[in-house]
């Protein structure tokens, strides 16, 4: 089984510099939540693939417990120090995506920010969802974002960032027709002691077919599957997932 924990300093700088894409994106899963929750319903979170914790705070800070897993050692320890005034509220720990047990369940489970395209194959999702699925609760919740075939074609591309304290490199690449794309994310980071660090890493990124995703889920007993646009405040629920470049798909247990 091949796995993609991102290393530590890229981890570091996603927790430093690239926040913004779970900031945005929780408060709108929250809402997407309280929407559709019974009245009775737990609050509790399950991240997966949680990086170090942005998303996960925000749900601690409305009240929710959250456990959250990810393969990366430095995520762990992120996510735990950032979240140390929660105690036992919040719960970090190392586990793949496609192979966990936790022996506890939730109302509510996301992975989010592009996460389930570095799994492997078709294998390692419908793995995952199987997972999933058996830490959720009766008319528990699975949002995930995933970018579609749109999406990886704006990835080829190359992109150069230059700030005081770190300079970023993207260099992608995608034919526009297989199911891998690829993604090198370098550069240097001004670190504690003053001197610049360089990271490096090369990841593969699967090109999940929408279709495909909703039957595998729909296989392994989730049911109304929906898709959704990220707006700037709110999701709104859309029809044809393959027009976005990334869709954020909700599906229900029961
Ligand atoms: C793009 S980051 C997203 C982190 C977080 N979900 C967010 O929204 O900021 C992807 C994360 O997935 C983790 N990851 C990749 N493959 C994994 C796997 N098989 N199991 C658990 N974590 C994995 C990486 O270590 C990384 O922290």
């Amino acid at each position: 089984m091949i796995t993609q924990p991102f290393s530590s300093l890229v981890t570091q700088v996603f927790d430093t510099y690239w926040s913004f894409f779970p900031n945005h994106i929780a408060p709108q899963i929250h809402e997407l939540f309280c929407q559709e929750k019974d009245n009775n319903m737990e609050e509790n979170l399950l991240d997966v693939c949680c990086g170090s914790g942005h998303l996960g705070k925000y749900f601690l800070e409305k009240g929710f417990s959250v456990t959250g897993i990810d393969l990366s050692d430095q995520a762990i320890k992120l996510a735990k120090e950032k979240t140390k005034d929660f105690g036992s509220q919040a719960s970090w720990i190392k586990a793949n995506a496609s192979d966990f047990d936790l022996n506890q369940k939730f109302t509510l489970a996301v992975s989010t920010f592009d996460s389930l395209n570095y799994l492997e194959d078709l294998n390692a999702l419908e793995n995952c969802f199987k997972c999933v699925y058996k830490h959720l609760l009766d008319k528990g919740f699975f949002v995930f974002d995933l970018y579609t075939a749109m999406g990886m074609k704006k990835l080829n591309n190359f992109s150069i960032d230059e700030t005081e304290t770190l300079t970023s490199i993207f260099r992608g690449f995608y034919d526009g027709k297989s199911e891998k794309a690829f993604l090198k994310i370098s550069g240097f980071l001004k670190t504690n002691n003053k001197y610049y660090e360089k990271f490096e890493d090369n990841l593969t990124l699967h090109v999940f077919q929408i279709s495909i995703v909703e039957k595998i889920l729909r296989e392994n007993n989730f049911k109304d599957v929906r898709y959704y646009k990220i707006g700037s405040d709110k999701l709104k629920q859309i029809e044809f997932p393959e027009s976005l470049e990334r869709v954020m798909i909700c599906a229900r247990k029961n």
